[in-house]
């Protein structure tokens, strides 16, 4: 085991009687950036919100396993502990208090980090997200979609984590404003900071991290270096949406019909 990497071992977790995660295991190295892929309900927001112990919120509970910081069990700690000890979350969904301004925003992120480093915090948000200090005393509500994502990952890193969790910061942005977030991403973990990517967008997620694990139904199916799991049949069929084109060619001498559907 890495000494001080985030660890995740056999984690089993449910939603009462739904079993959304079965004996999953995950590791994300000091300073890496490590991926998750899977489809709709796959399983990995759950495993995200296991790690920064915000579950319970859902309904939700681990059943077995266990999640370490290094050598330290986290997996019995609130929330607010879990940040103290390097953790932070971006939820799904570019949550920002609306009604606050964007500065407020940032100072609410700030409350789980040590006191000592919050001006060093802010410098370095600014210095990542200009256009956030150029909108410091605007409702965080009148940002756009895009901006409210950087917003929402700024807050984090207010709490200067040495770990951040992101969970699906492309989603239903623009594709210029997507690459502008794996920008942010890839600057970010130039920082030192080590990043847990959930992503639907598996061309970005690959691009971006070293290591990559494939969730369907709540199990680990595959894992791997990002570049060879990038290259593999099954990645690329189904999650990078390369159509194989020897199967295509066979199809139409047989005169079969290419049929494409959605998987997951
Ligand atoms: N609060 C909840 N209560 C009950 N079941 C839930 C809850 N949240 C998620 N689930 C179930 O747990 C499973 C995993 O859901 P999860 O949200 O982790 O998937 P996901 O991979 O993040 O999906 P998506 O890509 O749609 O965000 C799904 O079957 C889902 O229906
Ligand atoms: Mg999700």
């Amino acid at each position: 085991m890495v000494g001080s990497g985030l660890v995740v071992r056999d984690l089993s977790v449910g939603y009462g009687p739904v079993r959304a995660l079965r004996r999953v295991s995950l590791e994300v190295p000091e300073a890496a950036v490590v991926t998750v892929l899977g489809a709709n309900g796959s399983g990995k927001s759950t495993l995200l919100r296991a790690i920064s112990r915000t579950l319970s919120f859902q309904g939700g509970a681990v059943t077995e396993g266990e999640v370490l910081l290094g050598d330290r069990r986290i997996d019995r700690l609130p929330p607010d502990r879990v940040v103290a000890a390097g953790v932070c979350q971006v939820p799904e969904g570019r949550r920002v208090f609306a009604r606050m301004t964007v500065a407020d925003n940032l100072r609410a992120g700030a409350l789980g980090g040590a006191r000592a480093g919050r001006a060093e915090s802010l410098a370095r948000v600014r210095e990542l997200f200009p256009v956030l200090a150029q909108r410091a005393h605007q409702r965080a509500g009148l940002l756009s979609g895009g901006e409210q994502q950087m917003l929402a990952v700024a807050r984090a890193l207010m709490a200067a984590p040495r770990f951040l969790l992101l969970d699906e910061p492309s989603l239903g942005l623009a594709p210029l404003m997507a690459e502008r977030i794996a920008d942010t991403v890839r600057e970010i973990n130039d920082q030192g900071t080590a990043v847990l990517l959930v992503e639907q967008n598996a061309a970005l997620a690959l691009r971006l991290a070293t290591h990559a694990y494939v969730l369907e139904v709540g199990e680990v199916t595959l894992q791997g270096p990002a570049a060879e799991l990038a290259a593999t049949d099954e990645v690329r069929r189904r999650y990078l949406g390369v159509v194989d084109e020897d199967a295509a060619a066979d199809a139409e001498t047989t005169g079969a019909r290419t049929l494409t559907r959605w998987e997951g």
